[in-house]
């Protein structure tokens, strides 16, 4: 069954809304607690669909998870850390991508793991290679078999290593920092990823007892320990979802106060967002983003990892980017096939285009492939509603902009793969004076 919403479009969004804990930092930093002897506390945890699928899986594993979703504060136990069956791990793991990051904390409790077949959004092939790659170097033992991948630690444990990453991957690198941070001896990360969700899980596993340092070429270092202990922390605010209201507010010409949007962490999407022709005020509380009146501008833009325009920011801002004045480019460097969500909004009236080229400043990993990863959207076009089917969570987010800003009632379908990652977005929806409602479900 999935749930469908009737969005009645041409209105401006206006008012505040509340964003809490980041969904690519809150499921990591829940795994981390399995690596202590001791209860952790986690705040500023948002209710996503995303965590509440790590809760199962770390109740699945004996870990005590208590979650008080009003106050956003959650309490890990890892204390009877268990084997789980993999028929429980299955039936959980094909939702996410994150089952793949238990296995260094379940190799050092357990020396055994399994990694089921995983989900997440069809962006792109996603291989987990580097993972495979990083794992086989702490001297696991990675035996893929048509049921999973089962990992075994050797005998003596995990023993630190090199690793020189060909692309600077989120989770790649969370896979290093959760598995060296126990093995004997020190393990050197060349090529690392440096999100903000990265160095937020650094900040937990410092207050765990790890020794980590970051060089500014990239190069993590970690010195292994042999115990860490709980840890109490705080979780940064989503930078992608306030980046998601601020594209709504400038897509339906609105004005939307996100209460807890940490500037630091969006400094490339704000000077983008200016230079499209939105305008932001910043207080210490948050960022009010809002449509200043007149036309908005083109631009070209291409995605890259932190600190460039995140791959997320994209699909949000490129609903906005229709109702630019003149040629706006987009090239896409971090998924190969992030443009399918382009479908629909052509359908609403959309004038986009997508190439296999690069086109933008840098040739990237895609380039002379068979992907369509770079779009020329022309504007402005006016759009007009439509019955649209959510692709992905960014890519259905960005729908949900587009039926907003379009004119006339739009019915989107599949919105519950949008609460994976927008926590209570029909009730922010409501309190920004949208026209959404409920109209059931239909059997896909
Ligand atoms: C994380 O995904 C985020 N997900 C993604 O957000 C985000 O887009 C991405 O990082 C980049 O910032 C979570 O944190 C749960 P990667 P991850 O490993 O870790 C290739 C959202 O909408 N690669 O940095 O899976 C890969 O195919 C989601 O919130 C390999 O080739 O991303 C991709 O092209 C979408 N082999 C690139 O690296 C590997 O073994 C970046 O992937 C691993 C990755």
């Amino acid at each position: 069954m999935t749930s469908i919403l009737r969005v009645e479009g041409g209105h401006p969004l206006t008012g505040t809304i509340v964003v809490r804990g980041a969904k690519n930092f809150v499921p990591k930093a829940m795994v981390a607690s399995l690596l202590g002897n001791s209860p952790s506390e986690l705040s500023n945890v948002p209710l996503i669909r995303d965590v509440d699928l790590v809760s199962d899986l770390l109740r699945l594993h004996g870990v005590e998870v208590e979650f008080d979703h009003k106050r956003g504060v959650m309490s890990l136990d890892p204390r009877n850390v268990t084997r789980a069956q993999r028929s429980d791990i299955d039936a959980l793991g094909g939702a996410s991508r994150i089952p793949i990051l238990f296995c260094g904390p379940l190799l050092h409790q357990l020396n055994e793991a399994f990694i089921p077949e995983l989900g997440g959004c069809n962006i792109g092939g996603r291989p987990i290679d580097f993972h495979l790659e990083i794992l086989r170097s702490f001297g696991a033992d990675v035996d893929k078999r048509p049921d999973g991948v089962h990992i075994t630690s050797p005998t003596g444990g995990l023993q630190g290593t090199v690793i020189d990453l060909p692309f600077p991957s989120v989770g790649a690198t969370e896979q290093t920092l959760l598995t060296a941070v126990r093995a004997e001896g020190r393990t050197i990360l060349r090529g690392a990823a440096v999100e903000p969700e990265i160095m937020d899980l650094i900040n937990v596993l410092q207050k765990m007892g790890a020794i980590i340092s970051v060089d500014t070429d990239r190069t993590i270092r970690i010195e292994g320990v042999e115990e860490l202990q709980g840890y109490s922390h705080t979780a940064l605010p989503d930078r992608i979802e306030a980046a998601s209201w601020g594209a709504a507010a400038l897509a339906t010409r609105g004005d939307i106060y996100v209460k807890g949007a940490h500037q630091p962490d969006m400094t490339t999407f704000l000077n983008t967002y200016r230079k499209v022709g939105g305008a932001f005020d910043i207080d210490t509380e948050g960022i009010r983003f809002y449509h200043p009146g007149g036309a908005l501008k083109s631009i070209a833009l291409e995605t890259a990892v932190h600190p460039g325009f995140m791959t997320d920011w994209q699909q949000p801002l490129v609903v906005a980017l229709t109702q630019a004045q003149g040629l706006s480019i987009v090239h896409e460097t971090v998924y190969e096939n992030r443009f399918g969500f382009t479908q629909a909004l052509r359908q609403m009236g959309a004038n986009i285009q997508v190439f296999k080229e690069c086109l933008g400043a840098t040739p990237c990993r895609f380039g002379q492939r068979n992907f369509l990863h770079s779009a020329a959207i022309s504007g402005p076009t006016p759009l007009h509603a439509a019955d649209i089917t959510v692709p992905d969570l960014r890519g259905g987010f960005s729908h949900l902009i587009a039926a907003l800003a379009a004119e006339g009632v739009s019915r989107v379908s599949g919105i519950d793969v949008i609460a994976r990652g927008y926590e209570h977005f029909t009730i922010k929806l409501r309190q920004l004076d949208a026209r959404v409602e409920y109209i059931g479900s239909i059997v896909q």
